[in-house]
C-alpha cells in the first residue's frame, strides 16, 4: 500500500461497530491535544490509569490537558509488568474509583502499554456495570493491536487472558511521539504484532515490512506512522466483521496458541508477549507447512523477518507434554481439542486442528 503524501499528517482509522463505532487517531503531539477532542465523553471526573514507568513520562501532560475538560482528574499508577496483570492489581483500580467517589459517568483513560490497557478496559467494563474509557496506548504493540477492538482481560496462573470482557473504548489515541522512549526490546515485541498482519491478511504489507525493517527498528517517524496505520486498518476490517470472535477474528491470534503456552509455561513476564508471539508465529508457520498451506521457502522467509525484527525464533524447551497441556487451555480449544490459527496460503489464515503427533514434531523442531 502506498503512503499518503505527508506520512506525518494526523490520520484516522475508523472501527465500524454500529453505535459502538469509534475512531483511532494516529499522529504526534496527540496526548497534549487530547482534551480538545470533541469525542471525549462528558463527565465530572476522569481517572488516568497508568503505571510506574509511564507515569513520569506522560501522565502529567495528559492530566494537565484533561484538567481543562473535567472538574476532577485523578491519576492511578499501577505496578509495572505482565506479572501484575491479575485480580490484585485490577482491584487497585476499583479501590481508587470508590475511594474518590467516582460515579458511573467517570471516564477512565488507559495510558500505557497493553497491560494497562487490558486491565483498565476490564475495570471500565465492570465498574458500576460499565463506564466509558479511552485508550492512550504508548507502546507499539498497544498502538497496533491491544488498544483496538475491545478485548480486555487479566491473566490467571493457569492461562493467559482467561478472565475478561469484550468492551469497546470510545476513542483510541495513538501518539507516535510516545514511542521515542520505548526500549528496543519493547519495540521489537511490538513488531511481532505488526508482522502478524502480513501472513494472515496482506502479503504486500509483509513485503513493505521486510523492506523497512531497519527503519522500523530505528523507530523512524514516517515508517512508524505507516506501520501503525496499516495495522489498525487491517484490525479494524477484521473486528468490524467479527467483534466477538465467532469466527474470522481468531486469525488475529496467529502465533498466539504457541506464544501463550510459552508465556504461561515460563511464568508471565519472563518472555515479553510480543517475543512469545514472534516465536509462536514461526512455530505456527511450520505447522502450516505440515498441513499443506505454505511451503518451506515461506517458512524460511517468515523466520528471517521475525529474527531480523529482533525476536526469538526458537522456543524454550518446556517439553512436548507441557506445551500440549498448556495449549489445551487456549480459548479456541473445543472439547479438549487444540485449534490453531494456521496459514491456508500466504496472506490467508484459518482455524484448524492438527494431530498431536504433528504438533509434537513442530515443538521438537522449533524448541531448543
Ligand atoms: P506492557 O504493557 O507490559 O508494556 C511494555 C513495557 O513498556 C512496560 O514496562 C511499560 O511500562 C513500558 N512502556 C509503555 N509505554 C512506554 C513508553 N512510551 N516508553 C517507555 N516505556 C514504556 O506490554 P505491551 O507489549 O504493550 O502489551 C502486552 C500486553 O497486551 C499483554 O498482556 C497482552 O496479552 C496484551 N494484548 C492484548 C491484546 C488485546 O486485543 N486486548 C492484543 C495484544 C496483546
Ligand atoms: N489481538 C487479538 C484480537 O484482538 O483479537
Amino acid at each position: 500500500m502506498a503512503m499518503s503524501q505527508d506520512p506525518l499528517a494526523p490520520q484516522e482509522v475508523r472501527i465500524d461497530l454500529g453505535d459502538r463505532s469509534y475512531p483511532i487517531l494516529i499522529g504526534t503531539g496527540l496526548v497534549e491535544g487530547l482534551a480538545s477532542n470533541a469525542m471525549l465523553p462528558k463527565a465530572a471526573a476522569a481517572l488516568i490509569v497508568t503505571n510506574a514507568t509511564v507515569e513520569p513520562l506522560y501522565a502529567e501532560r495528559l492530566r494537565t490537558g484533561l484538567a481543562g475538560r473535567y472538574a476532577n482528574v485523578h491519576v492511578l499508577s499501577l505496578p509495572d509488568g505482565e506479572r501484575h496483570k491479575d485480580w490484585e492489581t485490577l482491584n487497585l483500580i476499583f479501590d481508587a474509583l470508590l475511594a474518590r467517589g467516582c460515579d458511573r459517568k467517570t471516564v477512565l483513560f488507559a495510558l500505557g502499554g497493553g497491560v494497562v490497557g487490558d486491565m483498565t478496559g476490564f475495570a471500565a467494563a465492570s465498574y458500576m456495570r460499565g463506564v466509558p474509557f479511552v485508550q492512550v496506548p504508548t507502546t507499539l504493540l498497544a498502538q497496533v493491536d491491544s488498544s483496538v477492538g475491545g478485548k480486555t482481560a487479566i491473566n490467571h496462573p493457569l492461562g493467559k487472558n482467561m478472565i475478561g470482557a469484550f468492551y469497546q473504548p470510545q476513542l483510541v489515541v495513538c501518539d507516535l511521539g510516545t514511542l521515542a522512549t520505548l526500549p528496543p526490546r519493547e519495540l521489537s515485541a511490538g513488531l511481532a504484532e505488526v508482522i502478524k498482519y502480513g501472513p494472515i491478511a496482506d502479503m504486500a504489507f509483509l513485503d513493505w515490512i521486510e523492506a523497512n525493517l531497519a527503519a522500523l527498528r530505528a523507530c523512524e517517524p514516517a515508517v512508524m506512522a505507516h506501520a501503525v496505520r496499516r495495522s489498525c486498518e487491517i484490525k479494524a476490517e477484521v473486528v468490524g466483521q467479527d467483534e466477538r470472535e465467532q469466527g474470522l477474528r481468531a486469525i488475529l491470534n496467529f502465533g498466539h496458541t504457541f506464544g501463550h503456552a510459552i508465556e504461561a509455561g515460563l511464568g508471565y513476564g519472563e518472555w515479553l508477549h510480543g517475543e512469545a508471539v514472534g516465536c509462536g508465529m514461526v512455530m505456527a508457520a511450520h505447522l502450516s507447512q505440515r498441513l499443506g498451506g505454505v511451503d518451506d521457502a515461506f517458512v524460511g522467509r517468515l523466520t528471517r523477518v521475525v529474527e531480523a525484527a529482533g525476536l526469538p525464533v526458537l522456543g524454550p524447551k518446556l517439553g512436548v507434554d507441557r506445551y500440549l497441556e498448556l495449549m489445551r487451555l487456549d480459548k479456541k480449544s473445543e472439547a479438549g481439542e487444540i485449534r490453531f490459527v494456521t496459514l491456508e496460503a500466504p496472506g490467508r489464515a484459518g482455524v484448524h486442528s492438527a494431530p498431536d503427533a504433528v504438533v509434537a514434531e513442530v515443538i521438537e523442531q522449533c524448541c531448543n
